[in-house]
């Protein structure tokens, strides 16, 4: 049988391993797939020092992949919104199956791809777009469809991670541990993206859509990043017996599904609190299956590639499929989403750690103690420390029982109109992930 011919728009980082991947290991994937799978063409603005890309046809201009005749299949890994959405859809109108590394893309644009897709019959593959080498998605997809799930969390930014591990290990600071993930060619083009949450946002969206079977809602998550943390929640977290990780959360409710990604207290001894660097893992909590965790590298040039050439060797495989028998994009029969909302998240429900600053006077702890009762917020634990010396202050930390969002921010503007508390005080969620 003739080989299939790809197009890979993008030769940086993911493109690169993606070359690599596919010529080193041709003979395994071809016994894999079925048929042999070509580089036909590639389409990148400057050559890649770590790709040895020999007679393989270079154009400068994406476009041209995407309105070759020969090519079947156009790997898309150039990132970003607006030209990658132009070029998908482009792919798609010739009639071009698509494999895609961009969870922006697919966060923001799934909605209107799958269903141009659909029209078309041909297939869009997104595996590498969250949590880089671990096949997530058709775990969750395939591996779970049986179950229905009940909530899914994830560290699936490896910069944020990465930056926290070295923090909470080596007491580095923020500025300096970025550096380095940005060297290694682990962080996003803007690094925000990486400390703000977007990119875990991006990822947990997609997730969430294929666990739960609802359209893709990249504008209703919850996003905090963790450029707001302090050292010094970092060290009470752990004297209390918890890590922080930068975790995305998606869980089904009654009244609808909470998506959010923030900083969260995990107890230390979780699995999933003990994933350090840059690895990603996610847990998935399933009726049937009860809870799975998934580890791995969440990016890297080969990893990255893996999921991308495990899904052109999907592709390959259903080429001779009727498209109604493809594998859903998001897991679920388009006719058969979900139309429960998103929750905002002052009603999700989460336990909180707080830390506030208060003056060293008598009754300021049962002013805590009664702001908190009066709103049904039960104190799971509490530490007091000592004064700080430079300002003469004492950091009072506490632990919540689970209670809805609303109440705490109620609590928190009471506590902050205290005239012994100083300043904001610091709220963190913790979920126990049991
Ligand atoms: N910037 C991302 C991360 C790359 O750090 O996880 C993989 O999506």
């Amino acid at each position: 049988m003739k080989p299939v011919k790809v197009g890979i728009c993008g030769l940086g980082t993911v493109g690169g391993g993606t070359f690599n991947v596919l010529k080193r290991n041709a003979e395994e994937i071809a016994r894999r797939a079925g048929r042999g799978i070509e580089v036909a063409q590639i389409a990148a603005r400057r050559p890649n020092p770590k790709c040895e890309t020999g007679a393989t046809p270079i154009t400068a201009d994406i476009f041209d992949v995407a309105n070759n005749p020969e090519i079947d299949i156009v790997i898309e890994l150039i990132g970003g919104y607006t030209q990658a959405r132009e070029l998908v859809l482009k792919a798609i109108e010739n009639g071009k199956h698509v494999v895609t590394a961009n969870k922006a893309l697919i966060a923001v644009h799934g909605n209107e791809i799958f269903a141009k897709a659909r029209e078309k019959g041909v297939m869009v593959a997104f595996e590498a777009a969250v949590a880089g080498g671990i096949p997530v998605i058709k775990a969750i997809r395939e591996g779970l469809s049986a179950n229905r799930i009940n909530w899914l969390a994830g560290i699936i930014n490896g910069t944020g991670n990465f930056i926290l591990t070295e923090m909470r290990e080596k007491g580095r600071a923020f500025e300096d541990v970025l550096k380095e993930a940005q060297a290694l060619g682990y962080a996003e083009a803007d690094p925000t993206f990486d400390v703000e949450g977007i990119d875990a946002a991006h990822k947990l969206t997609i997730l969430a859509s294929i666990a739960f079977g609802i359209p893709l809602q990249f504008d209703k998550a919850y996003t905090e990043g963790i450029s707001k943390l302090t050292s010094a929640d970092v060290n009470y977290a752990e004297a209390l017996g918890y890590r922080i990780k930068h975790l995305g959360v998606a869980r089904r409710t009654d009244s609808g599904f909470e998506l959010r990604v923030h900083p969260t207290l995990i107890p230390a001894d979780r699995l999933i609190a003990n994933v350090n660097g840059v690895m990603n893992a996610v847990m998935v909590n399933g009726d049937a299956a009860g809870s799975t965790l998934y580890y791995g590298a969440g990016a890297g040039m080969e990893a990255t590639a893996s999921a991308v050439v495990a899904d052109v060797v999907d592709v390959v495989r259903a080429l001779t499929t009727d498209p109604e028998n493809h594998v859903p994009h998001l897991a679920f029969q388009p006719h058969s989403l979900s139309d429960h909302p998103i929750l905002p998240i002052e009603a999700c429900e989460s336990a909180y750690y707080l830390r506030i600053q208060a003056k060293d006077h008598p009754g300021v702890l049962a002013q805590v103690a009664t702001i908190l009762s009066e709103r049904g917020i039960n104190i799971e634990s509490i530490m007091q420390k000592e004064v700080e010396e430079q300002d003469g202050l004492v950091p009072m930390i506490l632990v919540t029982h689970r209670v809805v969002e609303a109440r705490v921010n109620d609590a928190i503007a009471a506590l902050e109109a205290l005239e012994d508390v100083v300043g904001s005080v610091v709220r963190i969620r913790v979920e126990q992930l049991n």
